[in-house]
């Protein structure tokens, strides 16, 4: 399918297309589609091993935007709930918010300018954590707190009964390396085990090593890997 993203349009102020893989229409359709919505960029997510589907995506003009890394863990290791870590309220936004400038600057969302500006990918980052406090995206949100410091937080979404994904995960910069992302970590899947949660997913970035690092060292293993392809108003096909 190859659809306006209303959401992402209506956020970005900007028309976002998506390219939904493994539909392949041909150049015609696409500059039909480009000529009816003037997007300023086209996304597309499609699996590492469908090397036709990435050659095709390169032949039509779409440009390697990123490379993401899904995890997955069965949940049955021992996991440890944490004195520090609780449900964040909506009072706990105020510092969560700041937190969030430039957290997450290996996503997707940083490097295109033109498309997504710097703000709008931090706005988009608060907006997320805000939505899972209140339980709209993520199912919730927990925090570790230090001296009544928000140290990091973690988001949980749980699909149906038996399947849990995690959303966002960080540490503030001044607590780094210190256990705080492994210890929210463990009072999530220990939460979710009790719930009797049998798989959990969290997806990242291929360039962010520290975070893979993190999902192994908790015991993960890789499920899959994928890349995103985009087409960007610079590109001569959306001229
Ligand atoms: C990823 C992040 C949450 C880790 O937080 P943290 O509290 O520092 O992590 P921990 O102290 O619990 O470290 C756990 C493991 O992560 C890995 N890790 C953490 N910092 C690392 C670093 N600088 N280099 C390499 N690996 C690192 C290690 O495997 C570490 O285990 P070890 O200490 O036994 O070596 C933090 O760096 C962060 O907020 N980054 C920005 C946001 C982000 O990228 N989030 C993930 C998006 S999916």
């Amino acid at each position: 399918m190859l659809k306006i993203l209303e959401w992402d349009s209506a956020f970005f102020g900007t028309t976002v297309g998506s390219l939904e893989w493994p539909y392949a229409p041909n150049s015609l359709e696409i500059e039909k589609f480009i000529n009816n919505h003037h997007p300023s960029l086209i996304q597309s997510l499609c699996p590492v091993n469908d090397v036709n589907y990435i050659h095709y995506l390169e032949v039509i003009g779409f440009r390697l935007a990123d490379v993401k890394i899904t995890f997955k863990t069965d949940l049955k290791g021992t996991y440890m709930k944490s004195e520090y870590v609780r449900k964040a309220k909506i009072k706990d936004f105020t510092s969560l918010h700041s937190m969030m400038d430039n957290l997450f600057e290996d996503s997707r969302y940083y490097g295109y300018e033109e498309v997504f500006k710097h703000s709008q990918a931090n706005e988009l980052y608060r907006t997320w954590i805000e939505r899972s406090i209140k339980g709209q995206l993520d199912s919730y949100c927990l925090v570790y707190e230090l001296a009544n410091r928000i140290a990091g937080f973690i988001t949980v979404k749980e699909n149906g009964r038996e399947k849990a994904s995690i959303g966002l995960i960080g540490t503030h910069p001044a607590f780094r390396k210190m256990g705080i992302a492994t210890t929210l970590l463990n009072d999530a899947m220990q939460r979710l085990q009790e719930k009797e949660v049998h798989l959990l997913n969290v997806s990242t970035q291929g360039k962010n090593n520290i975070a893979q690092n993190l999902y192994i060292a908790n015991g993960f293993q890789m499920e899959s890997i994928s890349l995103w392809y985009y087409l960007v108003n610079n590109s001569e096909i959306l001229k």
